[in-house]
């Protein structure tokens, strides 16, 4: 079996490669490298590419005429940068995630597995969401998720082609052997300023502890990222046997975890604690949510392997040496 993957050469795309090649799946990479890294795709079948350049998928499809599927990871992914480049991102997402369709079913692809995301629903009351949860992104970034599935659905219902949404919550760690993992230096999720802050030996804010969870801190579904290859891999497998032309479903750990538990988790994971700082909720903060796992466990076989400690333990593994595979003072 061989696969393309669309931004492999990002945290996800190269992530989900590893896994491919480790179960022994072939792989050809096509990437802009407008946020992925030339390092991670160096002993990889890449091209050095957008994924709205016809001609180039053209050539990628007739270079390699045994492509089983498409795994579609390439896309800008800050919801800030979305909120104040609305354009740049409907552009980026949408306008060239329809191109990219439009050269697959040009190429006889019939498989899809399209990178989705948490992003795009309105959680319940309880702070759980699945996959029948309203859909109400709350950015420009989770819209152009949303509508990318709703452009995948209409043309998988009139033309040869399936389409399988995955649903991200939040993915961290590495990849466990440490040949990739964030190519940012300076993330800014809850985890990656917690190492920020022990490395620096600064607090670590907590922005917002009035929210309605069990200790007022936001709460995240935290999937560690080998766990979220491992399900495109039960993915390809199970793909023909999956029901309808165009599924979502949501990837994470059918668990909730808070700020302040993420922090204690992390602080047991470090010789020098980390102190915490209450702060006000920044703007676009959200509360959060967990997802319920049903739908993934039935259709895909997949439950998560790695928790919480895992993830935390293979992010500061990765941070200790990502200068060292990722030199270089971009993606800051
Ligand atoms: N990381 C997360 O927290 C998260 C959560 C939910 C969903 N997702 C989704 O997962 C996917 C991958 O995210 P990531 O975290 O690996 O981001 P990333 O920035 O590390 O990877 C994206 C990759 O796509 C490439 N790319 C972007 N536009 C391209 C284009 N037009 N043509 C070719 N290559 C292009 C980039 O160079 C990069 O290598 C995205 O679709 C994102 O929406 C990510």
């Amino acid at each position: 079996m061989k696969v393309l993957i669309a931004g492999g050469a990002g945290y996800v795309g190269s992530t989900i490669a590893s896994a491919c090649l480790d179960a022994g799946i072939g792989v050809v990479i096509v990437d802009s490298l407008v946020t992925g890294r030339r390092e991670f795709v160096a002993d990889r079948e890449f091209y050095d590419g957008d994924i709205a350049d016809g001609p180039l998928v053209d050539r990628i499809f007739a270079e390699h005429r045994d492509i089983y599927a498409v795994i579609h990871c390439a896309a800008l992914i800050v919801v800030p940068d979305s909120v104040a480049d609305p354009a740049g991102y409907y552009r980026a997402n949408v306008v060239k995630s329809l191109d990219f369709v439009t050269h697959l079913l040009r190429n006889g692809c019939e498989r899809l597995i399209f990178s989705s995301t948490a992003a795009i629903y309105r959680a319940s009351e309880d702070l759980t969401v699945d996959e029948d949860s309203p859909v109400a992104p709350s950015s420009p970034y989770g819209h152009s998720k949303a509508m990318c599935e709703a452009i995948f659905a209409d043309i998988a219902s009139v033309h040869p082609l399936h389409v399988l949404s995955l649903r991200y919550f939040n993915p961290i760690g590495a990849d466990p052997k440490m040949r990739t993992g964030l190519q940012l230096r300076r993330p800014t999720h809850a985890l990656g300023t917690m190492i920020r802050a022990h490395d620096e030996g600064a607090p670590f804010l907590i922005t917002g502890t009035d929210y309605p969870t069990r200790d007022g801190s936001g709460i995240r579904d935290y999937i560690h990222i080998w766990d979220l290859a491992a399900a495109h891999l039960a993915a390809l497998g199970r793909f023909d046997a999956l029901p309808g032309r165009a599924l979502a479903i949501n990837l994470g750990t059918g668990r909730g975890t808070t700020v302040r538990e993420l922090l204690d988790a992390f602080n047991r994971a470090v010789e020098h604690p980390v102190r915490a700082r209450e702060a006000a909720r920044r703007p676009g903060d959200v509360v959060g949510a967990f997802t319920r796992i049903d739908r993934a466990q039935r259709l895909l076989g997949w439950v998560p392997q790695y928790d919480l400690h895992d993830g935390i333990r293979h992010s500061l593994q990765w941070a200790a040496i990502r200068d060292e595979i990722l030199p270089g003072a971009v993606s800051e």
